[in-house]
């Protein structure tokens, strides 16, 4: 069956060289790291930690935090493997075009591109909050239908600085990828002096009486019912409720959103100097520090404010205005503004490095994925995917809750890419591989149950939502790529498939 069809590894690196649509190697094990924890700190721990701490989990938070961690550093391993195995861009995509065949990796490439398109403008509207925050102390106000919509704003309908900094960062991006990891490396120092200000600072106003009840008692609630619902809650018919043991676990796969970013590192496998060493050091590295981070800000969060007073919206700097320290406060919103700068930019750059691989198939029309001969970027993808940006993040997510769609993407190719690592193993046992995932297939098996298990802890709605993402995918797949994709025999007018099936 031709939607069964593989492209061999060996093509897939060939091809990396093809001048008209090579990128250029420069990044080192360190620049991927930096990159790891660049586009991995952002919103998730600004923003949704106090939000899953108030709705969900309390002080459990760190309990949640933990299992998210887990549920990723299975998959990390997992990428980690594949990576240093086809070090190809397009990351997860790629290494199922060589496993699972077409159909999964065009599967994989569009919940790639839902993760990291709409996750670029999830995470601008968090910081166009902060940025609206700073704004504002300095006496500029914008007006109310230009600023970010809020609880405190229902009137903004054009988010402008959301919108302003997509298209600065795909001017950058489009520039050329070795002077945006330049800018990023001074966006994450500061981004990671104000987490550690955070830890260090909030310690002294820990309260111990706001760490009881750490695990909330279960109830009932309005943010529980209907389709808000998680989809677990309905299909075992149990009693909707927050808190609890539920809840923990639905904060985990709120919070999930915090870590989303290591396996964008293995979209720029091809950008790496030493790609099967340094694309699992990037990854696991990068995982591991924000991982220890998340845990001590939750703690340090839920120690200093009772669980169910958490600001929503702004957790970090509130709890330091509400024992009294402002100032901090206005530290910590620079530190969000500058933070969540370098996730944006890293996602944009994930999102354009997806898109540019499936160009590279055919499976979407080819001339859209040539590198321009000057900066070596593919710089029509990277203008596309900013105006695609730039809408979700100054206009639909205004409108809709688009994180948990972002976590939906996410962990369904998570599973998938844990599940094809004991199947490229079994079919490709000759392949060199740098870094292996011990006992598989136990373990990637436990991956891909992990990440499926937190996908059924997200709502109903949201379920409905990316299966209707997922029916929009299929029939361009069927219209479209089947068609076309360099597999499929059928060149496009002047030009010859250099892709055999395998
Ligand atoms: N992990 C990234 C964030 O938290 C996406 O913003």
């Amino acid at each position: 069956m031709s939607v069964m069809r593989t492209k061999s590894i060996e093509q897939s690196i060939r091809e990396t060289d093809e001048p008209d649509t090579a990128l250029k190697k420069s990044l080192s094990w360190l620049d991927l790291t930096v990159f790891g924890i660049g586009v991995i700190i952002g919103a998730g721990i600004f923003t949704f930690t106090g939000k899953a701490a108030q709705a969900y989990a309390g002080p459990s938070i760190v309990i949640s935090f933990g299992i998210a961690a887990v549920v990723c550093g299975l998959a990390a391993l997992c990428y980690a493997e594949f990576a240093s195995t086809v070090p190809v861009s397009g990351s997860a995509y790629t290494f199922s075009y060589a496993s699972l065949g077409e159909l999964v990796a065009w599967i994989i490439g569009w919940d790639l591109l839902l993760e990291l398109a709409l996750g670029a403008g999830v995470v601008s509207q968090g910081w166009s909050s902060y940025a609206n925050l700073l704004l504002t102390d300095m006496g500029i106000n914008l007006p109310d239908a230009l600023a970010p919509r809020t609880d405190d704003n229902p009137a903004g309908q054009f988010n402008l600085l959301a919108f302003i900094l997509i298209i600065a960062l795909t001017a950058l991006v489009a520039w050329g990828i070795k002077e945006s990891m330049r800018v990023n490396l001074v966006l994450v120092g500061i981004k990671l002096f104000v987490v550690l200000f955070v830890i260090i600072a909030g310690i002294a106003y820990i309260k111990s009486a706001n760490y009881s009840p750490f695990i909330p008692p279960a109830q009932a609630g309005d943010a529980s019912e209907g389709v808000k619902q998680p989809l677990i809650q309905a299909l075992l018919g149990f009693t909707p409720t927050t808190y609890g043991i539920g809840g923990i676990v639905a904060g985990a796969s709120i919070v999930f959103f915090a870590y989303i970013g290591f396996d964008v590192v293995a979209t720029t496998a091809e950008e790496a100097k030493n790609p099967q060493r340094d694309l699992p050091i990037g990854i696991i590295a990068s995982l591991i520090i924000c991982t220890i981070l998340y845990v001590a800000v939750a703690f340090v969060i839920t120690g200093m404010v009772k669980y169910d007073k958490i600001d929503p919206d702004a957790a970090l700097a509130t709890a330091f205005k509400d024992v009294g320290k402002a100032g901090y406060a206005t530290i910590i919103a620079c530190g969000a503004v500058a933070g969540l700068t370098t996730v944006v930019m890293t996602l944009i750059i994930g999102a354009t490095r997806v898109l540019f691989a499936m160009c590279r198939d055919w499976l979407l029309p080819p001339s859209f994925g040539r590198t321009n001969p000057k900066t070596g970027t593919p710089v029509r993808i990277t203008i596309g995917v900013g105006l695609v940006v730039a809408f979700i993040g100054s206009y639909l997510g205004n409108h809709i809750d688009l994180e948990e769609m972002v976590n939906i993407g996410t962990l369904a190719a998570f599973s998938l890419v844990s599940v094809a690592v004991p199947i490229l193993r079994h079919k490709r046992p000759d392949l060199k591989r740098a870094f292996t995932v011990p006992w598989s297939p136990f373990l990637p098996l436990v991956a891909a149950a992990a990440s499926v298990y937190l996908m059924l802890n997200l709502s109903i709605e949201t379920w409905i939502r990316f299966l209707i993402w997922m029916a929009l995918g299929f029939v361009i797949y069927f219209a479209y790529s089947v068609r076309n994709s360099r597999l499929s025999g059928n060149p496009k007018e002047g030009e010859v498939p250099s892709l055999t099936s395998t």
